[in-house]
Formats: structure tokens, sequence, C-alpha cells
């Protein structure tokens, strides 16, 4: 098993590990208890998820909420499910909320341990491979609004991460690949992270895409273990998003936006972002921030992994800007991109003329 520890500065309070390793279901409170003082659990789940999985959080002191599978569903209608089951249990402040499942499970269970009752005790097991690399990483949980994704939300710190990686196997190819994208993001993102190791994680994902489709356990692993590392570095730096950590956003501007025209039924979140890479590439090769070499290589990885990188339908390129300029991400009405601009180098550059930004739409 591997342990990561997350050290958001300056408190120690915030401080948390993650766990990485197969079998971690067989005694998954061992851990939990180990890192809350709660009596009573309440487990948030899906229907899937709960069939799969569920058996190993049964607990006398365990209680489950099954909500709807899908990113159309985070929103606040379903949230308050989670608040009135929380309430018709008596749970209490000491108790605590467990995340089970992927990145809308995450984010809409840790939301709601963050406003009940002011804030208790939150869990987060992820059983996707995005909710393992990325989105159960670093306490931005949030529900969805009918004008952009994200929308309502906070930064709410889990007490422990709990990565079972048995999980991934059963994962079908289109939720294992959303998950690519955002394994590929950090690959393009690595120098900019400021992490104590050089994980040379570019290479590492042109060399082992074999061991990585078979679902090679140890490199499944090595690969979210690095991604934890280099999240978990950021996130140490800049917890709030108040400069660093902006740079995990790298392809989101575009894919934000593409999931909000969608109504976000089109798309799964890893889809748009593999989109959201490619046309951040095409944008940074036009501006040219970088050389046509480290453009073409990017572009073979996103297709060696056999991501999405084009829309498949026409886009109205007016209702496409005015989602992007919802996006959390825009600043004194500039949408901030974060740019490709050299080898696994990032910067947030903005006011880049809209003609140019919806070229490639
Ligand atoms: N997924 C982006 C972040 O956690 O900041």
């Amino acid at each position: 098993m591997q342990t990561i520890e997350v050290k958001i500065n300056p408190s120690k309070e915030y401080s948390y590990p993650i766990l990485i390793g197969e079998n971690l279901f067989d005694s998954p409170y061992m851990y939990i208890k180990q890192h809350t003082n709660a009596e009573k659990f309440l487990v948030v789940t899906n229907e899937k998820v709960y069939g799969l999985y569920g058996k190993y959080f049964e607990a006398d002191q365990a209680a489950f909420v099954i909500l709807p599978d899908g990113e159309e569903y985070k929103t606040m209608e379903v949230l308050s499910l989670i608040i009135d089951k929380a309430i018709s249990l008596n749970i209490e402040r000491k108790d605590a909320i467990i995340a089970l499942g992927g990145g809308v499970i995450g984010d809409m269970a840790g939301f709601a341990a963050s406003i009940y009752q002011r804030g208790i005790d939150f869990v987060q097991v992820p059983t996707t491979l995005l909710a393992q690399v990325d989105s159960s990483v670093g306490g931005k949980v949030a529900v969805n609004h009918s004008s952009g994704k994200n929308l309502i939300g906070a930064f709410y710190q889990p007490k422990l991460v709990l990565a079972d990686t048995n999980t991934l196997n059963t994962l079908d190819d289109r939720q294992f690949k959303t998950g690519l994208a955002e394994v590929l993001k950090y690959a393009f993102i690595e120098n900019s992270c400021s992490a104590a190791e050089k994980f040379y994680f570019l290479e590492f994902l042109e060399e082992n895409k074999v061991q990585i489709f078979e679902k090679n356990s140890d490199t499944l692993k090595k690969l979210i273990t690095i991604c934890c590392k280099l999240k978990s570095s950021v996130v140490n730096q800049d917890e709030k998003e108040k400069g660093l950590r902006a740079i995990l956003n790298f392809g989101h501007t575009y894919a934000h936006a593409i999931e909000a025209i969608t109504n976000y039924v089109c798309y799964t979140h890893g889809e748009a972002v593999s989109i959201g890479i490619k046309l951040i590439f095409d944008l940074a090769l036009k501006l040219e921030l970088i050389q046509r070499e480290y453009y073409d290589r990017a572009v073979t990885l996103l297709s060696d992994y056999k991501l999405i990188t084009k829309l498949d339908f026409e886009v109205d390129k007016e209702s496409f800007y005015n989602a992007m300029k919802s996006d959390k991400k825009v600043s004194s009405g500039c949408i901030n991109f974060v740019m490709p601009v050299g080898e696994k180098d990032v910067r947030l550059i903005n006011q880049i003329d809209k003609k140019m930004v919806l070229c490639g739409i």
C-alpha cells in the first residue's frame, strides 16, 4: 500500500493521508476509524457502485443513501436527499459521511458534509480512475448550476482518501478512458506543479500504454501515486486556488463549456477534458507558444490513449463563448486559459482574442 500525505499549509489540522492499494475494501472501517472519531457513518453512493461494493461498507453503525448516477444529477435538489437522510438518521456533528463512488458522488457527499451542521467529517472512497487520480484529492466539493459547472461549492478537505485499485477492474472502457484524460493532464503540467520529485510522467505514459490498457496492477498503482503526488504538491502550496492551483484546470476552460452547452449528458467529464486539451494545444500552436514537435507529441499521446479530441456536432459559437464566460475561471470578465508554453510547462494567460479562442470549435 502507498501512503501520500496531503499537508495543507499552514494548518496541520488539514493534513490527511491518501491510501492507494489493493484489497483495502477487505476492512475499510479499520482505516476509516483511524482517521475519524465518528460513531455513525452515512455512506453516499449510487446504485451501480452500491451493487458492486456496498457489501464491504455494511456495518451496524452505517446507513446508505443511494443517488441517481450521472453528472446531470449533481444538483442542489439531489444534494438535499443527502441532507434529508442525515437529518432522518440523527447524524450528529461527530459522525461522518463516506463518499463511495466516482467524482459526482465525491463532490456531492463532500459538499453535503461541508454544510451539514456547519461541517462534519468526510472520507473519500473513490472507485473510478478519474476520482482516484484527481477529484477525491484536494477538497473541491460542489454541485452544478444550470449556468455553469461546480458554481455552488466549497473547499472542504476529507479526513482520508481510501483508493482501492481493485475497483478499476469493474470500470467499463468509457469510464476508464474518462479517467485517462485527467491522467494525461498531469503529464502536460508536471514541471509547473513544483513537486519535490521528478516523475517524467509524460515519458512514463508513452512507455506504459500496453500495461495501462491491460490494467496491470503495479503500473496503475504507480500511475495513481504519481498523479496524487503531483496534485498534493499543488494543493499543499495553494489550497484555495489563489494562483498555482489553477494549473489543474488545464483543458477545463473548454471542457466545462462543452459540458454546460450539452447539459452534462452527451460527454463524460473526461471526454470533455480530452477535447479541451486538444483545443488548448491547437490554440497554443496558433499563438506560437509551443513548438510543432511538442504539439505533435501531445496529439500522438491523446490518440495513443484513444481519447476523444473533437466535438461531433456543430456548435453555436456565440453560445459556446457565453458558456465559457459563465465559468468560475473568469475574473474581471476575462477568460483565464491554462496554456502550454513549453514541454510539461503551463502558464495562465487571459485576454486571448475571441476569434482565436473559437477558431478550433
Ligand atoms: N480538479 C481540479 C482541482 O482540484 O483543482
